[in-house]
């Protein structure tokens, strides 16, 4: 087989065979065949596109490009829950302690930020000595007594998608749904869970701007699970606006304390209550999701999901005074007030946009080896909708370096919209996906 002629099958529009899928993806995991050359094949399916075969084909090929991680040894059904990023997206943090709660185990191999996205295990490391590296004994014994761990991924999950996302960010092959679907697919189903539920999220902040492409992505993610014999479900979720007030490593650990114990912010609680009733009836925990909320909804009102986020970090070696007291948590030495120049209703909140500013501040990293500023990030004051008033407060800047505020401020003044009149209310969750077909609320 030649590289060559695979690259000139696929620019002429054909169908690749399966033994072709999977000779490019493990020769290019070898270092036997070039980038321009895979460059090139990339930019080939961007414009000709793959069918389900392909794409399913390019899945299984991903996922054989390294280890899969054997989790059946824990008790239960598990469900895993991967959201496709989003800005101040903090769900993991909340729904994992609330499912655990309801005796559901949570196991959750997470990743770190990139970009205008933040990660997981960012957010959980500005918690003193919390330990995301964990051996396998480590992992099952913390499982077993708790329900709930929250870790790294092994570094050899999936290689060849590592190697073809890095070449996709560069060359402007990333939006193409089946490259999408089979890079999501292969990481998840490289880990043993026995269902998946996957939160796309659509709009300013999102890889998928429309409801089309989005309904487009979860039908194919949906399809690849299923095939692999695992309950897939994909919710379609708002990222018009970042989600919650907080976007930032420690504030967010903050925010999802508040949410745990009642008082955070609404769409972040509902979204976690949502997400949360269709985990537990795909986890066969409830019949149905109204129960699922009912049981969610009890586990806050009890403070049993907040002791069950003590209990993770104590567990992971993490200090849980700062839990127990979020002022403990790292603070940034600068909080500096936005404020409107005028007055009106919020017409928009670029997600991306926003968590490009958060960037800028330090909260997250444009390349894997840079470091963050745990502390430091924005608290927004307002949402869409909300009126403001002129020099009302629209959103805080936390920072340690007083150079980059005056810059970070113009941005947040030109992200935030004004309008004079109130716009209509956003749905936050616009709909299901699963094997029997499209639910649009
Ligand atoms: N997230 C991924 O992991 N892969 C993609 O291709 C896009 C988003
Ligand atoms: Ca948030």
């Amino acid at each position: 087989m030649r590289m060559y002629d695979i690259i000139k099958k696929k620019r002429d529009g054909q169908e690749l065979s399966t033994e072709e899928i999977y000779y490019v993806v493990e020769n290019y995991t070898k270092g036997n065949i070039p980038d321009y050359q895979m460059a090139a094949l990339l930019m080939a399916i961007y414009f000709n596109k793959m069918n389900e075969r392909e794409t399913l084909d390019l899945t299984k090929a991903m996922i054989n490009s390294g280890e899969k991680v054997d989790i059946s040894y824990i008790d239960g059904i598990k469900v895993d829950k991967h959201s496709t990023g989003g800005v101040g997206d903090t769900i993991t943090l909340i729904l994992g302690p609330m499912i655990a709660a309801t005796g559901v185990p949570f196991v959750k191999m997470s990743g770190r930020g990139l970009g205008h996205t933040g990660g997981t295990l960012d957010k959980l490391e500005s918690i003193d000595n919390f330990k995301v590296n964990l051996s396998r004994e480590e992992f099952t014994r913390i499982v077993n007594q708790t329900n709930i761990v929250i870790c790294s991924q092994t570094s050899n999950i999936a290689p060849a998608d590592k190697k073809m996302y890095s070449l996709r960010d560069v060359t402007a092959t990333v939006d193409n749904i089946s490259l999408i679907a089979s890079s999501i697919m292969s990481k998840k189903l490289a880990i043993g869970s026995d269902a998946i539920l996957l939160d796309v999220k659509v709009g300013k902040g999102a890889f998928m701007k429309d409801l089309d492409s989005a309904v487009e992505l979860s039908n194919e993610m949906v399809r690849i699970g299923t095939n692999y014999g695992r309950e897939t479900v994909a919710v379609l979720t708002n990222m018009d606006e970042p989600l919650g007030n907080a976007i930032g490593n420690s504030l967010e650990v903050k925010e999802a304390i508040d949410v745990l114990k009642g008082n955070g912010p609404k769409d972040l609680y509902d979204l976690s209550i949502e997400l949360g009733s269709i985990l537990l009836l795909m986890a066969k925990k409830v019949k149905n999701r109204n129960e699922g909320k009912e049981v969610l909804e009890e586990v806050i009102r009890t403070n049993k999901a907040y002791e069950k986020l003590i209990q993770l970090v104590r567990y992971q070696g993490g200090n849980v005074e700062q839990i127990k007291n979020p002022d403990l948590l790292p603070k940034a030495k600068y909080i500096i007030e936005v404020k409107s120049s005028k007055e009106g209703y919020i017409k928009s909140i670029d997600a991306e946009k926003i968590g490009l500013c958060a960037l800028k501040l330090g909260a997250g990293r444009e390349t894997m080896d840079y470091k963050i500023d745990l502390s430091a990030g924005i608290v927004l004051n307002k949402k869409i909708n909300d009126k403001i008033n002129k020099d009302e407060i629209l959103a805080y800047i936390h920072t340690n370096n007083l150079n980059k505020v005056t810059e970070v401020e113009e941005m947040i003044k030109d992200i935030i919209e004004i309008s004079d009149i109130k716009g209509e209310d956003k749905k936050l969750i616009y709909g299901i996906v699963t094997k029997e077909g499209v639910t649009l609320y």
